[in-house]
């Protein structure tokens, strides 16, 4: 476990360490080595030398910067001294490169893609590849010249020094990302560096591990009692679930708010895993009358979700000022994973990407005065999933999709003034190409075009079949090539034909309006469950809208797959089943149409806003 100061309690197995050089892709590194049986931390970049004895061995991982740059991020002298296998990834190789003494030369453009990787002689950080391997590139500068003992072996047609590599001295350099999907060997690449060339142990099983993270709650906590704040998903679950295993469930206290904006049958089903569990009583919190008002009127997206995380904050410190929990009797409890420590710039170089709630000023204050207790602190969410069922918890709670923060709140669109849909001559005849008819609805949700965040507007393809191979074309052409759209969707139910004489209607967050969000999303739950393609499906948001004929409501469906939601594809759920569906969904009362959303992330967002 990992204290929330962040002292490492695991010493007497075989460690990895990723040095972190900005960006998300140590991460990726991080999870695929643990996968391979080997834990691995993630330390900053510039981690003083000494911190690093412990480790078997060290991989440099990719990011942003260009060695070049003034500000570009490196290591401490004396990291190229310890005398460990060291494996360099993308701008890691660079940095290895230049370390031992090799050139690196500025890149006129960015070598960004796939690409075929020659493999120019043998070396047991290949051993069991082809002759040529497809492998992922991005990249600006590059390595002109290897340092000396290093020999080049592999190379692409643009990249002269592909992959570098000095067997004695078990150092290697690999221009490519290997730790992506995109590179389909490069976990082997991993493996061989991890388990045959750097000879760690292999024997980091999560599962295994609830007996000693249990001890050290006990050792951390002594005669305190632990608060916990339970949202009802996998991480606040499992966390709460080993405490009270750990203490007994006097000696711990769980709240649940409840906002107003959960599922259906989402607080039952909480009380009644954990009533199944015998893991004691938890208080409910009803604070929907504050989160409804606070919302009362708002219409901005961005607005929508600041202010209820603000409340989240003060309905939580609210309850901690609560004189029950006041002194140092008391610890509280949170489900915080490695990748949300790691997000909120628990090492210098990652970016910040969202502060997250688990570290916002009055918990920073609690951990600084040792009060805090995160039990997952040193997991990845697909570990926790197995500590779960070590746990014994219900497979239906530990495999749900992913569920945000916010909840409903953020899948019950607001408008602000009546809007009618309009007709955009380019876009519709890019859809007409394939046989749809378009229309451009003044409704803007959520994408992301390069690296930057974008408000567009939704295309709506109002007629047309629901055959991915045709649709997913001009869908994929018309957000990529027109701005004023990131989201394409089609229409696979209505009472009436869509078309623009519909009209988007002012609306805000009311309790109706989420009730019937509710009903929906309900319905789309049960349908995925009774047809068995819940789990063919990574997440399937159920979004609703103020648009009808007749002043009611749209509802759009998100099925997607993903590996870790950072990309998306449309899940192609069968056509047929789509319409029972919509018909299903067009049963209750107050919805209108049902769409279906065919647009892959990039360029859109899972979420709608
Ligand atoms: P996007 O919409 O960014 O979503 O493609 C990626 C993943 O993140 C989830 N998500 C959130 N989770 N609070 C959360 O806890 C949020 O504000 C939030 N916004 C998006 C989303 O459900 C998906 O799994």
């Amino acid at each position: 476990m990992i204290s929330a100061k962040g002292s490492v309690i695991l010493k007497e197995m075989d460690k990895i360490v990723v040095l972190d050089s900005g960006g998300q892709y140590c991460h990726l590194i991080a999870r695929k080595v643990r996968e391979l049986g080997v834990y691995a931390d993630i330390k900053p970049i510039d981690t003083d030398p000494a911190e690093l004895a412990g480790y078997c061995a060290i991989i440099l991982s990719g990011g942003p910067s260009s060695v070049f740059a003034d500000d570009a991020p490196g290591p401490q002298d004396g990291l190229f001294a310890i005398e460990r296998p060291m494996l360099g990834i993308c701008y890691g190789h660079q940095l290895l490169a230049r370390g031992f003494g090799g050139t690196v030369t500025p890149g006129k453009t960015q070598e960004l893609g796939p690409a075929d990787l020659q493999i120019a002689s043998s070396t047991p950080l290949f051993a069991g590849l082809g002759e040529s391997e497809p492998v992922w590139m991005n990249h600006g500068d590059w390595v002109s010249e290897v340092p000396p003992g290093f020999r080049v072996i592999g190379m692409t047609d643009d990249c002269p020094v592909g992959a570098m590599g000095d067997d004695a001295r078990k150092l290697y350099g690999l221009q490519f990302h290997p730790e992506v999907i995109h590179t389909p060997r490069g976990k082997q690449m991993l493996e061989n560096f991890v388990a045959h060339i750097s000879r760690c142990a292999t024997d980091w099983h999560p599962e295994d591990r609830v007996q000693q993270v249990e001890a050290q709650i006990r050792d951390e906590v002594g005669d305190r009692k632990v608060l916990f704040f339970l949202s009802g998903g996998v991480d606040s679950t499992v966390a709460y679930a080993l405490t009270v295993q750990a203490l007994g469930a006097e000696h711990v206290h769980g709240v649940y708010v409840d906002t107003g904006f959960m599922r259906a049958h989402e607080t039952d089903e909480i009380e009644h895993n954990f009533a199944r569990l015998d893991l004691g009583t938890f208080e409910t919190l009803d604070a929907s009358d504050r989160f409804f008002g606070a919302l009362e009127g708002v219409t901005e997206p961005e607005r929508k979700r600041k202010i209820i995380g603000q409340l989240f904050v003060d309905v939580q410190n609210d309850v901690v000022a609560r004189g029950d929990f006041v002194g140092h009797d008391w610890m509280l409890g949170q489900g915080t994973i490695y990748p949300d420590r790691i997000e909120s710039g628990g090492t210098s170089q990652a970016a910040v990407i969202k502060t997250h709630h688990n570290r916002v000023a009055g918990i920073e204050e609690l951990i600084a005065q040792g009060r805090v207790l995160e039990p997952l602190g040193e997991f990845y969410k697909d570990e926790v999933r197995a500590l779960g069922r070590a746990l014994g918890l219900s497979a239906n709670l530990l495999e749900r999709h992913p569920f945000p923060g916010p909840a409903l709140a953020i899948r019950c669109l607001c408008a602000a003034e009546e809007a009618a849909p309009h007709a955009d001559a380019e876009i519709e005849s890019a859809a007409r190409a394939e046989g749809y008819e378009a229309l451009l609805l003044p409704v803007r949700s959520v994408g992301v075009h390069g690296d930057a965040r974008s408000y567009a507007e939704l295309t709506l393809f109002t007629q047309g079949p629901l055959d991915y191979d045709r649709v997913l074309g001009p869908a994929n052409r018309i957000t990529n090539q027109f701005r004023r759209t990131n989201r394409v969707a089609l229409v696979v139910g209505s009472d009436a034909p869509v078309d623009a004489t519909w009209r988007i209607h002012n609306a805000t967050l009311t309790r109706d309006r989420v009730r019937l969000l509710q009903r929906a999303d309900d319905v789309v739950s049960r349908f995925l469950h009774e047809h068995e393609i819940y789990h063919d499906v990574w997440q399937c948001p159920v979004v609703l809208l103020p648009f009808g004929k007749n002043g009611g409501e749209t509802i759009a469906l998100r099925p997607i797959t993903s590996v870790d939601g950072m990309t998306a594809q449309v899940a192609r759920l069968p056509a047929d089943r789509v319409t029972d569906l919509a018909k299903r969904i067009l049963a209750v009362d107050g919805i209108e149409a049902v769409l279906y959303d065919v647009s892959h992330k990039p360029p859109s967002t899972i979420e709608w806003e």
